[in-house]
């Protein structure tokens, strides 16, 4: 077993509530680093919060292992997962076992996450970790299958819902996941879950009964313009700081007092600014 499975056993089995936060690039993982994470995920909402996409269908496997090699280089010490994105698993077991092994390569991760747990997705994860990747579930709400479940819900209000998710989580921890997500599960389900389950639940949406809880970084701390979920709290506007310190830097090019005057080293101030004239014929 791993160091960090070994370190999220441990925790997880002290009563220990998992700290989880998701990463793209060197900013974010830097930025992740702070709350001191006991997992950092390389979510497939890279297409949403880096790439601009509508949902997270477009983003590929290529550039899921590009951008989980970056998160694991700038946190080797970290426990770092990466997402199988859409298209990739659920549709053969070998495909699903090929790609999940390929992405867990290519990354350099230290475990992958795929949503789901379909009958495809279950023997798979077992052979995956059979082979030696550790594997984390996804279940309630399924960000890739937001065309089929008709929008961003609410999961397990009815009770044939409910007893869908809890046998999916359950039978994803008993395949070998070594954590399910739950998004957006209704609250006393996730609870209830959390309870029945020999690995760790973390919640995104799902409420504090879970064993611990994870947020895309730019919803956490207002990295970009627009709405976030209803559950997220904002803990930052780091949008409207960059924004404003970007603001002052312009204006500082437009009067002339940026640069700030310089020396070369010997002493003597250089870099008066340019003076400003109107173009000839003005
Ligand atoms: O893609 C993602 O960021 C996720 C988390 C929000 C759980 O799946």
């Amino acid at each position: 077993m791993s160091f960090h499975l070994r370190k999220w056993r441990a925790k997880f089995a002290a009563g220990e509530r998992l700290v989880c936060i998701t990463a793209y690039d060197l900013f974010t993982a830097h930025l992740a680093e702070a709350c001191d994470p006991d997992l950092v995920l390389v979510g497939d909402s890279l297409a949403n919060v880096v790439q601009g996409e509508v949902t997270t269908t477009p983003v590929t496997i290529e550039q899921m292992a590009y951008h989980g090699r970056i998160v694991k280089r700038a946190l080797p010490e970290r426990f770092v997962v990466v997402d199988m994105p859409f298209g990739t698993f659920k549709l053969t077991v070998e495909d699903t076992v090929r790609n999940g092994a390929r992405l867990f390569q290519q990354s350099g991760a230290d475990g992958i996450k795929l949503e789901g747990a379909s009958e495809v997705n279950l023997t798979a994860i077992s052979r995956l970790v059979e082979a030696g990747v550790p594997v984390m579930g996804h279940v309630g709400l399924q960000p890739q299958m937001v065309r089929v479940l008709g929008g961003y819900r609410r999961q397990g209000r009815s009770e044939d819902e409910a007893e869908r998710i809890m046998w999916e989580a359950q039978a994803l921890a008993e395949a070998g996941c070594f954590a399910v997500v739950l998004e957006m599960v209704d609250l006393e389900l996730a609870a209830r879950i959390t309870r029945s389950l020999p690995v760790p639940t973390i919640g995104i949406g799902a409420g504090p009964g879970c064993a611990g809880q994870i947020l895309v970084i730019h919803d956490l701390l207002g990295m970009l313009p627009g709405k976030v979920p209803s559950f997220v709290v904002k803990y930052a506007e780091l949008l409207e700081v960059g924004r404003e310190a970007t603001r002052r830097w312009g204006e500082d090019v437009r009067q002339g007092s940026y640069p700030p005057a310089m020396t070369q080293g010997d002493g003597k101030a250089l870099g008066k600014p340019r003076e400003t004239e109107p173009a000839a014929g003005k």
